[in-house]
């Protein structure tokens, strides 16, 4: 993924990320299993709205890098990205579908679901299959380049001399303030 960091930071992230919002969905089944349905449907929302940020931010990009821009479609890690993309737009959009089911009167009468505990089911299900194909893209994808000492000295180095040459200025303002001129 190189879209915002230039290194897999932002697959770290978003692994990491993704990995809590199946345990906040796993958390709010057992709210709904508990008949605390108010905070269910609180905890399953933001679940929902946070990875449609990590989707938009995170996968999307790198989707299109590796595959549209990339123009790659075959190959192991292509085909996992495409089933992944595909399964994935379907898991995101019921689940905003449930969300304004369950929330709103928007969905009009004859496209709401009769029953939804099934769809619900399924869309977790069917999510931490997205979970483990996704962990599959990620061990599948190649490491960053390791950062060596050498890198770190130089990075250090020209952060110093940038900082050195900003403050020179300055200085050089604040002497001539104090030697005032005849
Ligand atoms: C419920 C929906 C989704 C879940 C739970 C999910 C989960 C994950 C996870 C756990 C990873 C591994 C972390 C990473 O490598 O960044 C990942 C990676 C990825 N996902 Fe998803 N995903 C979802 C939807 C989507 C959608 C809709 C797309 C495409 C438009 C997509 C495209 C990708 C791509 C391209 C990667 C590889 C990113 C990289 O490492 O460069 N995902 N996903």
């Amino acid at each position: 993924m190189q879209a915002l960091f230039g290194t897999r930071t932002a697959a770290d992230i978003n692994l990491v990320a993704q990995l809590l919002l199946l345990a906040g969905l796993l958390a709010g089944f057992i709210l709904a299993r508990r008949k605390c349905f108010a905070q269910h449907a609180n905890v399953q929302t933001a679940m929902v709205l946070l990875n449609l940020a990590l989707i938009l931010l995170f996968m999307v990009p790198s989707f299109y890098g590796y595959i549209i821009a990339g123009q790659s479609v075959s190959g192991r890690v292509a085909q996992l990205m495409i089933g992944h993309g595909v399964l994935g737009i379907i898991a995101e959009v019921v689940a905003l579908y449930l969300i304004l089911r369950m929330r709103t009167t928007l969905i009009p009468k004859q496209f709401r679901l009769g029953n939804i505990k099934f769809a619900m089911r399924a869309t977790l299900a069917l999510w931490a299959v997205l979970v483990l194909l996704g962990i599959g893209i990620y061990r599948a994808l190649p490491p960053a380049p390791h950062c060596s000492s050498s890198d770190s000295l130089a990075l250090i180095s020209t952060f110093t001399l940038w900082s050195w040459r900003m403050r020179r200025p300055a200085a050089v303002r604040q002497r001539s303030r104090a030697t005032p001129s005849t």
